[in-house]
């Protein structure tokens, strides 16, 4: 019998709660804690952590662990990674899958990951960094174009603004870098070309040194059907996809992947957990938009949902820099995953709608409901509680029958106000 591992998963949404279920199956699983209780689907799989979970008291956090015996934590979103999560928890006995700060500022900074990119010769789009706003706002009316404004910081997914033109570039660089709409996150901005074509996701997991590239996954971003309406976090996503073909995603992994981590390497940076390139299939080849330091959310739900190998084990052999010794095997299956989103996201998400159905629908074969904006009322009822509510994810032989689930699943699912793509996977099989 393998050494069990009592495991700490920091996160509340439904990547983390397509995490834990994966965590759940292993057999190297002791105890599960979650830092994010209130989220049914997590509560309902682990154990509540009982003490505040902040980078400030983050001692709090070492004490618990040292208390519960985890040997390894699981990091889901961006924001702990870049507060050092990851260098404050590991310790001699303890894993930490995740990044540590300085590298991921590789998403938390976009002004430094763009420099980390040039100095590599890695294809992304030309960019300059300001941190003052006259000179900003010179540079963007001097150029032909309408350019693309990134806040440098973290602004949960709504930092960046593709302009359509100069004026409503030169707004964005008001809103970001004057009046502070992300606060600190825009106190440097990057003004970048703006690129044009389909727009790809190419997820690996780094152990330091070997590169696991993850099936290729493809997200929806826009709001509404046929890629109109507002950008969001994702309204559904699936996997495989065969938008990149093998080929480029061997180019991916050569010119992105590699040169990235060898770079991190020279500045005695490891990369540890998962990189996500988000990338643009320009006439010139594939360029980087973005780097993420984390799973997709929803990207990872289907992942998940086709990951038949032990998640448990994969993560401690990342740890460990040992992934060139684990085999890691996806099921045959193609996974859908439908995104459920509350009456008014992405700008103002109503809360408190209550739920109904989700027992039908998890009792359809295939079916997985993730949970990611939801909670327990007073009466115990699940309610609505964030803008993505939740990720309805089915395994079907082939990508229409996995949506074909998916879609089945979701319709069983009631509340007030529910928004939902009907076209996630959609001529893209
Ligand atoms: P990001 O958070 O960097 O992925 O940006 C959010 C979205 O903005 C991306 O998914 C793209 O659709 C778009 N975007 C970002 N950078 C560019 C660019 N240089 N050219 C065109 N669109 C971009
Ligand atoms: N689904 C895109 C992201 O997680 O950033």
């Amino acid at each position: 019998m393998p050494d069990k591992v009592n495991i700490l998963l920091v996160g509340g949404g439904g990547r983390e709660h397509a995490i834990a279920t994966a965590i759940s199956r292993s057999p190297r699983l002791g105890d599960l804690w979650v830092t994010h209780p209130e989220n049914p689907g997590l509560a309902g799989l682990g154990r509540a952590v009982d003490v505040p979970v902040s980078a400030r008291e983050i001692y709090r956090l070492q004490q618990f662990c040292d208390h519960k015996k985890i040997g390894l934590v699981v990091v889901g979103p961006e924001e702990p990674l870049a507060e050092g999560f990851a260098d404050k928890l590991a310790s001699p006995t303890r894993a930490v899958f995740g990044p540590v700060a300085d590298a991921a500022r590789l998403e938390a900074d976009k002004a430094w990951s763009k420099q980390v990119m040039r100095s590599a010769s890695i294809p992304t789009a030309d960019s300059r960094a300001f941190s003052d706003y006259s000179a900003a706002r010179a540079y963007v009316e001097s150029r032909e174009e309408a350019p693309v404004i990134k806040a440098a910081g973290l602004a949960k997914g709504k930092g960046v603004v593709v302009a359509a033109t100069k004026e409503e570039a030169i707004l964005a660089l008001e809103r970001i870098m004057v009046q502070r709409v992300f606060g600190d996150a825009g106190r440097t901005v990057v003004v970048e070309e703006k690129l044009e074509g389909p727009e790809v996701s190419v997820l690996a997991i780094v152990d330091g040194r070997n590169i696991l590239v993850l099936p290729p996954c493809q997200d929806h971003k826009r709001l509404g059907d046929h890629d109109t309406g507002p950008n969001t976090g994702g309204m559904g996503a699936f996997c495989p996809s065969h938008t990149l073909s093998p080929e480029m995603m061997q180019t991916v992994e050569r010119e992105v992947l590699v040169p990235t981590i060898d770079a991190l390497r020279r500045d005695s940076i490891e990369y540890r957990g998962v990189l996500y390139a988000g990338l643009m299939l320009t006439p010139a080849g594939p360029k980087v938009l973005e780097f993420n330091v984390r799973f997709g959310d929803p990207e990872c739900q289907p992942l998940m949902a086709r990951l038949k190998s032990d998640v448990v084990e994969l993560m401690l052999a990342t740890c460990a820099g040992r992934l060139d010794e684990v085999d890691v095997e996806w099921a045959e299956q193609h996974a859908c995953c439908v995104v459920l989103a509350a009456k008014g996201y992405p700008d103002k998400p109503r809360a408190g709608d209550v739920i109904t159905g989700l027992d039908q629908a998890e009792k359809l074969p295939g079916v997985s409901v993730f949970h990611a904006g939801t909670k327990r009322n007073d009466k115990g009822q699940i309610v609505t509680s964030g803008g993505r509510v939740l990720g309805v994810t089915a395994l079907g032989i082939d990508l229409p029958d996995a949506r074909r689930r998916a879609y089945e699943a979701a319709d069983l699912i009631t509340f007030d106000g529910k928004v939902m793509r009907r076209d996630i996977g959609v001529g893209s099989a």
